[in-house]
């Protein structure tokens, strides 16, 4: 037996946000990050939809991007004082992640972080309050999604906590909130989106009702993100939906190794100074692990199929992976995302010497590989790699040298 499970409610289009207004409950927390959504206006105006409703309403502001363990505390502890029965988030993935996991301690206070990451293991949820989620990025699809990722950053490793339970009750999908995303944003999440819909295609749980959504996902984000990267607004409203539709895709149909290696390096250097932004590691690993993936046969069909929708030129099945893989480093390349650690600068653009030097890389390697084996993603990725080939893939992220095994 399969599921496949979404929010009851996805409000959707431009005015979207205004579907507050209909919510019924005594009080609200709002859930926020450090401003972008208050500098827009987008924060007083779901305050005052909220009002209108009848609701009190509080903020819980200053959640940071990858969001910690301790942020999650404080936000749960925030809400036992307020006991709100609606939880709203809105922003971009980190702080509607952060808002998810809040959401656990409030209704179970006595768990701990570690239960929360036991993976389709969490108690039922509702108890005490119901989840909208408003995405501002069009990339993470935590609005529709099971996921919510929150980091241990005395271990530098990024949980995943993955249970149906955290599926928001509504999503609100308004593309007003992603237009005023900067560029470097606009190709990191929407990077991220592709990968999303790429892996949910390739993956061992996935089924007819996530390859639909994938599938139209990953055609609308190549006839968009490029345009929408180049402040083409309408390409910008289309990229809010189709990355819903990946998050649809890969809530159910789960993901694969790229993400495994992205949640386990990307905050793995943060002591020499920067994140590797999911997005960007998400870009970067993606044709590695598709070359690696690519020597199982259904993998390999399966990314011949994408190639076809993708109207991309190739006799057979591994003309079409080669020629699949290109196409993905073009976009890169499109949208100034360097291909390998290496070059990865601390601001995120291709330099020629990145932030993570190559001997602290190689220290690290086999621990961060046996993490990323260990990762929730790992499990439905069409080959399951052995330690060495972790290293071997990982390595082949790190020089962007080619992958043969
Ligand atoms: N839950 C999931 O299923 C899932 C999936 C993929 C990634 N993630 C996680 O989500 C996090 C990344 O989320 P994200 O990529 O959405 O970014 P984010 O939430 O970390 O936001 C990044 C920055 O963009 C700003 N920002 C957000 N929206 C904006 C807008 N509309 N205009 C201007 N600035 C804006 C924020 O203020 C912040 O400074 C990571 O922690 C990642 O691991 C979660
Ligand atoms: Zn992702």
């Amino acid at each position: 037996m399969q599921r496949f499970t979404n929010p009851r409610d996805i409000f959707h289009g431009k005015g979207a946000l205004e579907a507050l207004k209909t919510f019924e409950g005594k009080k609200a927390v709002i859930c926020v990050g450090g401003g972008s959504m208050k500098r827009f206006g987008f924060l007083d105006r779901a305050k005052s939809y909220l009002e209108e409703a009848g609701m009190e309403v509080k903020i819980f502001e200053g959640i940071e991007p990858d969001p910690s363990v301790e942020t999650v505390m404080k936000g749960a502890a925030f809400m036992s004082e307020f006991e709100p029965d609606w939880i709203v988030a809105i922003g971009g993935g980190s702080p509607i992640d952060a808002a998810k996991a809040m959401w656990i301690k409030y209704e179970y206070p006595e768990t701990t972080f570690e239960d929360m990451c036991k993976v389709f293991g969490l108690p039922k949820l509702r108890t005490k309050a119901h989840f909208c989620a408003v995405s501002s990025t069009s990339g993470t699809a935590t609005e529709v999604t099971a996921f919510s990722i929150i980091t241990d950053y005395e271990k530098g490793i990024k949980y995943p906590i993955a249970d149906f339970e955290i599926t928001p009750d509504v999503a609100i999908v308004d593309p007003e909130l992603a237009e005023t995303m900067p560029k470097k944003l606009v190709a990191h999440t929407g990077m991220d989106a592709l990968t999303h819909a790429i892996e949910a295609y390739v993956s061992t749980a996935r089924s007819a009702f996530t390859d639909a959504d994938a599938i139209h996902a990953i055609e609308m984000i190549q006839s968009d993100l490029v345009d929408s990267y180049n402040e083409d607004m309408t390409a910008r409203d289309n990229m809010h939906t189709a990355q819903c539709l990946a998050g649809i895709a890969f809530s159910s149909g789960l993901l694969g190794i790229v993400h495994s290696m992205a949640h386990k390096t990307g905050a793995a250097f943060a002591d020499y100074g920067a994140h590797i932004i999911h997005g960007a590691a998400n870009a970067m690993y993606l044709p590695k692990v598709i070359a690696f993936n690519a020597k199982d046969e259904t993998a390999k069909k399966r990314y011949g199929v994408i190639a076809d929708y993708m109207h991309l030129e190739g006799a057979n099945d591994d003309e079409k992976v080669a020629a699949l893989i290109e196409y993905l480093r073009g976009m890169n390349d499109q949208m100034n995302i360097p291909h390998c650690i290496k070059n990865y600068g601390a601001d995120s653009y291709p330099t020629e010497q990145g932030f993570v030097p190559e001997e602290v890389f190689l220290e690290r390697l086999p621990e961060i590989a046996a993490n990323a084996i260990l990762d929730a993603c790992t499990g439905s990725n069409p080959r399951q790699p052995s330690q060495e080939e972790m290293e071997k893939l990982l390595k082949c992220c790190y020089y962007d040298t080619e992958v043969d095994f």
